[in-house]
């Protein structure tokens, strides 16, 4: 009998995050389109006899270990959905930037459904794990799939995309979070400030880039740095001006873009090959990390 199962999970970047205006329920739609890249969290299921959780890594102090964490939420609902009583215990080794717009806390809640499901031997159908995954968080889904793909409706509803070759990144991490909701909400305070208008039908719907999705294909890091874009970023410079320097610092060591990651805080930035990458982390200095993408998805490891 298997006693203990461990899942390896992507972060992701947004190389595209257009937002469309605030819907009644409280969410926009978008049209994101994720890309995992190669920092990992690892989520290790072991039989016990009530659901508890532990973490370790930095910045750990910043995660609930109660039901509230993403985790322990999935291993309920996967339980849940079988019927059975959610006693596991789970250990989350983050190394995943901690609330820094990488979806950190999304791959463990996808970690902990792809643990969860092996260590009970549930062998939940893919597309069962992908709503399962949708009705825990918007970004939930992605990690399970890894790779590239277009997030649609809250983000949740993907479909896969064609990645041509090795994109170089450089992550700058940030000191402290930034709070998804407060992201989104001085989003549309931002604009209704412009006179734009901020809810839904005042806002253009959102829609992927084809420039965008063709620069993924090719595997082109030039193409792919002109037309990276995100609609958080004037709402995440807004809340954390300090992050503008950091962008200034990243492009000045020779990276093709940068771009803050999804709701921040973390920076993303582009480098034309892994020298170029090095150069820039070199530059950033402790705060960054190097990361390959395209990565898979959640992972059993032996
Ligand atoms: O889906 P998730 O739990 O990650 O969303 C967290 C918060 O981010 C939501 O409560 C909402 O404030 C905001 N959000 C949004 N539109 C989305 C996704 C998230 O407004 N498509």
């Amino acid at each position: 009998m298997v006693t203990a199962v461990t899942v390896r999970v992507p972060a992701k970047v947004n190389v595209q995050l257009a937002v469309g205006g605030l819907r009644p329920d409280g969410f926009h739609d978008l049209a994101n389109v994720f890309l995992a890249v190669g920092l990992y969290d690892h989520v290790t299921a072991t039989s016990a006899d009530r659901l508890t959780i532990t973490a370790e890594g930095r910045d750990v102090a910043g995660i609930p270990l109660d039901g509230t964490n993403l985790a322990a939420r999935a291993a309920v609902a996967l339980a849940e959905r079988h019927g059975i009583a959610p006693d596991v215990h789970l250990h989350i080794a983050k190394d995943i930037p901690v609330a820094g717009g990488m979806a950190g806390g999304s791959a463990d809640g996808a970690g902990a459904l792809v643990a969860c499901d092996a260590l009970w031997g549930l062998g939940t159908p893919p597309a069962d794990l992908l709503e399962i995954a949708g009705g825990l968080g918007s970004d939930v889904p992605f990690p399970l799939l890894g790779g590239a793909a277009l997030g649609v409706g809250r983000g949740e509803r993907l479909t896969a995309l064609e990645v041509g070759g090795a994109f170089h990144w450089v992550f700058a991490l940030a000191d402290g979070g930034l709070s998804t909701p407060a992201v989104y909400r001085e989003c549309d305070r931002l604009r209704r400030e412009q006179g734009t208008g901020d809810l839904a039908g005042e806002v253009p719907a959102p829609v992927a880039d084809p420039a965008l999705v063709a620069a993924l294909a090719a595997g082109d890091a030039h193409a792919l740095a002109a037309v990276l874009a995100n609609d958080l970023q004037d709402a995440a410079l807004s809340l954390r001006p300090d992050l503008a320097r950091t962008v200034a610092t990243g492009l000045g060591a020779g990276a093709l873009a940068g771009i803050v990651s999804g709701s921040g805080p973390t920076v993303a930035f582009l480098a034309a090959e892994e020298e170029g990458a090095a150069k820039i982390a070199a530059v950033l200095g402790s705060c960054a990390r190097v990361a390959v993408a395209p990565a898979p998805g959640s992972t059993v490891l032996p």
